[in-house]
């Protein structure tokens, strides 16, 4: 099965669609490559490494689409200068994967059904945990986020962080991040990085957690409502929350110098948040960028790839941020590309007459990124009736949710939790009810002792469950640490018992404790070090 992959002829894109990696990893998955020569040019990747990797170069376009299995692509497929538009190069029955936007891109699809294509989405990908390694638009919003930020540091005239010169000090940049999504948690990563003041509003509180966890301030308004419109996205918020929102970004307009605005309502255009009173009482040389200029735009003055001065402010409205890290921003989407043909099954085809893919359509992902198959249009995707979420307590719905490990949106807190913790509770008393009950009336010393060691285990239990429940899951590796010291005492005391007769109760006991402790020993640092692994450059 032969992958073509053209140049993005698209004037303002400079990704590819492959790496030399990526075209070993298609290889292996039993791939034939053929890359339209000077597609990695702009992205820095060479003809010669391409075909290192084993790709075979295609000087003539014509013959690249004709011969293609699988077109693979970042932008939808267009019109190419000098050439015929690019779903017409193809054979008909090809398929097709890269961003296409479906619910705006009629005329391709139509496109694209005459001539049954089978067509993959990039953008359509559903954004759950499993889906995370093929998730191509948080791979491209991490790194608009990052680029944004440099972008502001380019048109702002000053450090972002703070000096003390000779000549005097300079105060550091304060920046504003409007959505902590994706796009907004990278733009606060890189604002900390450059020594700034990071702070950033959401109407997810499920957010509250990350934001801290980057160094930055998470601002709030006094209305409790939550903007979670399921699967990491945002719902559409009530007026009185809007109006919140809009007085604390007026008072925020006076003391910030850099915006960045990323928020976004899937299906719905860019709400405006950032009017044009709140440019106005910014100061002059503050700068604001707009990451949703391509869907409207954050901000009242925002114009797509334009810089716009409104009363000494910079408004920036990028729309190729990804393009313009072209190398990482292919390097990471041919990553996304390999992930998802893995997950397909690699060169298995259907028909070998067809040439086109098993599709696995029971399969949530697959299913979720599929919007032609052969010709026929079954996108969007039937939506998945959820299990009814258990109601939260109270109280755990106004403590910082914990994070899912996509980074968006919090799973509900386990409602067990409350009471495997009476559970426990209860049992501890009881223990300790029981015992004080056998034993009080005894003078013997054995059984005295026997009382007292029991008491001492029962609170212990007791008390290291209320310990370990209460800590949030993320701060679990530096608890296992905790509990590693805890183990190492726990040898020392078994170890210590170990005398006299090794088949005494006692002696059986110590020797459970040792073994235990020791496996819990060991396994703390097996885990601390994969943990350490993951972190080491
Ligand atoms: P995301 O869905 O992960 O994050 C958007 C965030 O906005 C969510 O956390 C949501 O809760 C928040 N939000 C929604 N309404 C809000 C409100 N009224 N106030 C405060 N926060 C609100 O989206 P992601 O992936 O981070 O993308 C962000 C934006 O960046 C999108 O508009 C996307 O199209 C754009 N983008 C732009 C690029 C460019 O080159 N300009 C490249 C890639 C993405």
């Amino acid at each position: 099965m032969l992958i073509a992959i053209p140049l993005e002829s698209h004037p303002a894109e400079r990704r590819v669609a492959a790496s030399p990696d990526s075209v070993k990893k298609l290889i292996k998955l039993g791939f034939s490559v053929s890359i339209e020569s000077g597609a990695g040019v702009q992205a820095c990747y060479t003809d010669a490494a391409f075909a290192a990797a084993g790709a075979t170069i295609v000087a003539d376009p014509r013959q690249l689409y004709a011969a293609a299995d699988l077109l693979l692509k970042v932008r939808p497929p267009h019109d190419r200068p000098q050439l015929e538009h690019e779903v017409d190069m193809l054979r008909a029955g090809a398929t097709v994967i890269s961003f296409l936007w479906p619910a705006r891109s009629h005329e391709l699809i139509d496109r694209m059904k005459a001539k049954q294509i089978t067509a993959l989405a990039m953008d359509q990908v559903p954004r759950i945990s499993r889906a995370q390694k093929l998730d191509a638009l948080s791979s491209m919003a991490n790194i608009a986020g990052y680029r944004a930020v440099i972008l502001a540091a380019e048109h702002f005239g000053s450090f972002f962080c703070g000096q003390m010169t000779a000549a005097g000090k300079v105060a550091p940049a304060k920046v504003l991040v409007i959505g902590a999504g994706v796009a907004g948690l990278a733009a606060l990563g890189a604002a900390k990085g450059l020594g700034a003041v990071a702070r950033a509003f959401d109407t997810r509180p499920a957010v509250r957690d990350q934001v801290k966890s980057m160094g930055a301030e998470f601002l709030e308004v006094t209305i409790e409502e939550d903007g979670e419109g399921g699967g990491g996205y945002a719902k559409e918020m009530s007026p009185a929350f809007i109006a919140a929102e809009m007085e604390l970004f007026r008072k925020q307009a006076k003391e910030v110098d850099i915006v960045i605005t990323t928020a976004l309502i899937p299906g719905k255009p860019a709400p405006k948040l950032w009017l044009k009173d709140m440019v106005e009482l910014m100061k002059p040389g503050s700068v604001i960028v707009d990451l949703a200029a391509e869907t409207g735009g954050n901000c009242d003055l925002t114009l797509a790839d334009q810089v716009v001065i409104h009363q000494g402010v910079a408004i920036l409205g990028p729309t190729d941020l990804p393009s313009q890290l072209a190398t990482t921003a292919s390097q990471l989407y041919a990553q996304n590309l390999v992930h998802l043909l893995t997950d397909i099954g690699g060169a298995k085809v259907q028909d070998p007459e067809q040439k086109d893919f098993v599709l696995n359509m029971e399969d949530e992902v697959v299913r979720g990124c599929t919007v032609l198959h052969r010709g026929q249009l079954i996108w969007p995707a039937p939506i998945k009736p959820q299990p009814a979420a258990p109601k939260p307590p109270a109280a755990a719905q106004s403590t910082a949710a914990s994070v899912s490990s996509h980074g968006r949106g919090a799973p509900p807190p386990k409602a067990s939790g409350s009471a495997s913790k009476a559970l426990a509770t209860w049992l501890s008393v009881a223990v300790l009810v029981a015992a004080y009950l056998l034993f009080k009336d005894s003078t013997d010393s054995g059984a005295q002792l026997f009382a007292q060691q029991m008491t001492v285990f029962a609170l212990s239990c007791f008390v290291g469950f209320q310990v370990i429940w209460s800590v949030a899951p993320a701060l679990h590796t530096p608890l296992m640490s905790v509990t590693n010291a805890i183990s190492g005492i726990i040898v020392v005391g078994g170890i210590l018992h170990l005398k006299g007769d090794l088949t005494s109760p006692a002696a059986l006991l110590a020797l459970a404790a040792v073994l235990f402790a020791t496996i819990n020993i060991g396994g703390g640092f097996l885990v601390t070090r994969r943990m350490l692994r993951m972190f080491r450059k």
